[in-house]
């Protein structure tokens, strides 16, 4: 299982990247542009935090294929590493997809509502297929039998290519979602925190150290 953090705000992936198991980044044009500033500082300032080898996906912004191939061409020259470019899944993002393949530049298929649109994607040559969960749970949908769709489909046609599960607002898609199968997930800061919190292992972990105060003081156990 792989969690990426959905943000370009520098201290939360420093922080997450310290204390999380984490795999990757990723951004798309909102969330860059809430940093407010030059986009390409962003991009490699993220990158120098997560260093070289560790995935960050970012996002084309064009709708044609041979925009979406410079954006990609030009990121991948600017930003190096180990980047994946995401692409939405219209039909000129496909072209885009199959032409990047040839040229050996990894791609993540993005702004993904339907198996299909996956499938899709990854026959043109996708790594990573993004399907939006919350997006698809507002409009009176089912994320997560979506990501169990797509998961479905990949191992019935023997494709080798991961689900990236994105789009979410609370810690229960998510739990869903990895039922369903999703091999990787990415979320907000927040809720990768939300994960991990639960007020009775604040409390027993506070009554533990109470309790080891009551009979031998403050301090540390290796005092
Ligand atoms: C990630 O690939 C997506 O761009 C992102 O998760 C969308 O999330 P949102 O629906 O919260 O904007």
């Amino acid at each position: 299982m792989l969690y990426m953090l959905d943000t370009a705000d520098l201290k939360a992936i420093e922080r997450a990247f310290d204390l999380y198991p984490m795999s990757g980044v990723t951004t798309n044009p909102t969330i860059i542009t809430k940093e407010k500033r030059d986009f390409l500082s962003i991009l490699r300032d993220i990158r120098s935090i997560i260093g070289k080898d560790t995935m960050l996906h970012v996002q084309a912004l064009s709708k044609t294929a041979d925009e979406i191939i410079r954006e990609a061409e030009f990121l991948n020259e600017s930003i190096g590493g180990n980047l994946y470019i995401k692409i939405p899944v219209i039909p000129e993002g496909i072209k885009a997809i199959k032409m990047l393949k040839k040229r050996g530049i990894k791609t993540t298929a993005t702004a993904i509502f339907t198996a299909e649109q996956a499938f899709m994607a990854v026959n043109a040559g996708a790594e990573f297929t993004a399907p939006y969960v919350n997006r698809i749970d507002n409009i009176s949908g089912n994320g997560a039998r979506v990501v169990e769709e797509i998961v479905r489909l990949f191992e019935v046609h023997g494709l080798d290519s991961k689900v990236l599960a994105a789009s979410f607002k609370n810690v229960e898609q998510v739990h869903r979602v990895l039922l369903s199968g999703a091999q990787s997930i990415t979320v907000s800061p927040e809720i990768m925190d939300r994960l991990l919190a639960h007020p009775l292992t604040d409390w027993s972990v506070d009554r533990f150290i109470s309790d080891w105060e009551g009979v031998y003081g403050k301090g540390k156990l290796t005092n």
